[in-house]
């Protein structure tokens, strides 16, 4: 089979998905560096912060001061997390060029993140997209809890389709569909992406994987054989959410970019550049986590 003209997308989250439930203190100056070599390293996107609340995500608390001071690549995207009116006013103030709003296909879950039922939480950030589009801002719509949830079990397909549909009505360029807790796999990717293409262009639509059941890379392979072009993912795996009890780390960043250049599937990526960030992200990080948040050794594939 020819690899040529076969590309994925791989959209960077380590920096606000990883970094938003790290035990961990990491100092701004960390931040920047971890981002830059990121962009460096070729992610065409990488996911700065978020401006939420600091009471919510006080790891993330310092997110003005770093997505001004990060040196921008051009041709790279730095989206950022904005929940309601006042993380837009901050993120008109520092720049950003494209936001995430964010959503979940449980009432249960959305309650416990953001308190705010589905149908509040379209209220809630309505004004949002409409000033971001306004100003030419690029916006990406995620879905939680769109394989399972935390609280309420089982989620269908179509009750994700249908908060996939409304996103884009309200005015997102692409929905990301969200394995918060991890309890996706292959079978149900594919069903999932199935029920979703009936409604929406995958173009437009992203899976954000994580790796509980250690069946993340299985369910990426799976999103790109029923036609999904672009990955979330996280160096060296960092992640989870604090409001998903049990969620562990995204998809690792250097193994879904490791799965498709082998696969002749180009990602723009360069691997060694990626696995020396997470060198560093190991010493930066994981190895300062405290004793029982043991770092799961990647494998050295550069
Ligand atoms: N940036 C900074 N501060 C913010 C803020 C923002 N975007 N939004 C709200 N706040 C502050 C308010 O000023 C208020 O502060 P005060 O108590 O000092 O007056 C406090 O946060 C509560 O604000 P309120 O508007 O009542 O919101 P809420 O308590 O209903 O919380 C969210 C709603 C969405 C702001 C909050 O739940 C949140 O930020 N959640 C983020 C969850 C998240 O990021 N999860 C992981 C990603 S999936
Ligand atoms: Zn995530």
């Amino acid at each position: 089979m020819s690899g040529a003209g076969r590309r994925v997308t791989v959209v960077e989250v380590g920096p606000r998905d990883g970094l938003q439930n790290e035990t961990v203190e990491v100092a701004s100056d960390a931040k920047v560096a971890f981002i830059e070599a990121l962009a460096a390293a070729g992610l065409p996107v990488v996911e700065a912060t978020a401006f939420v609340s600091p009471k919510a995500i006080p790891q993330l608390a310092d997110g003005d001061e770093v997505f001004r001071r990060i040196r921008k690549l051009p041709g790279v995207r730095y989206p950022v997390l904005v929940p309601n009116e006042k993380g837009m006013d901050r993120a008109e103030a520092a720049g950003v060029r494209e936001i995430a709003v964010f959503t979940a296909a449980s009432e249960t879950f959305n309650r416990k993140n953001i308190n705010a039922s589905i149908d509040e939480s379209f209220a809630r950030f309505a004004p949002v997209v409409a000033r971001a589009t306004r100003g030419g801002m690029r916006v990406r719509g995620y879905v939680s809890c769109g394989f399972g949830c935390p609280y309420e079990g089982p989620v269908t397909p179509a009750a994700v389709a249908r908060v996939a549909v409304r996103l884009l009505e309200a005015g997102c360029r692409e929905i990301s569909l969200g394995d918060t807790i991890g309890v996706g796999h292959p079978a149900q990717v594919r069903a999932l992406v199935r029920a979703i293409a009936g409604e929406v262009s995958l173009d437009r639509v992203a899976l954000h994987l994580h790796d509980t059941y250690g069946r993340a890379v299985a369910n990426v392979w799976a999103g790109y054989e029923a036609g999904v072009r672009t990955f979330d993912a996280s160096l060296g795996g960092l992640g989870g959410c604090p409001y998903a009890p049990g969620a562990s780390g995204n998809v690792a960043t250097e193994d879904v970019v490791d799965l498709f250049e082998r696969a002749g599937v180009r990602t723009g990526v360069d691997l060694v550049a990626l696995v020396r960030a997470t060198a560093w992200l190991e010493d930066e990080v994981l190895k300062r986590r405290l004793p029982g948040r043991v770092f799961r050794a990647r494998k050295g594939q550069a």
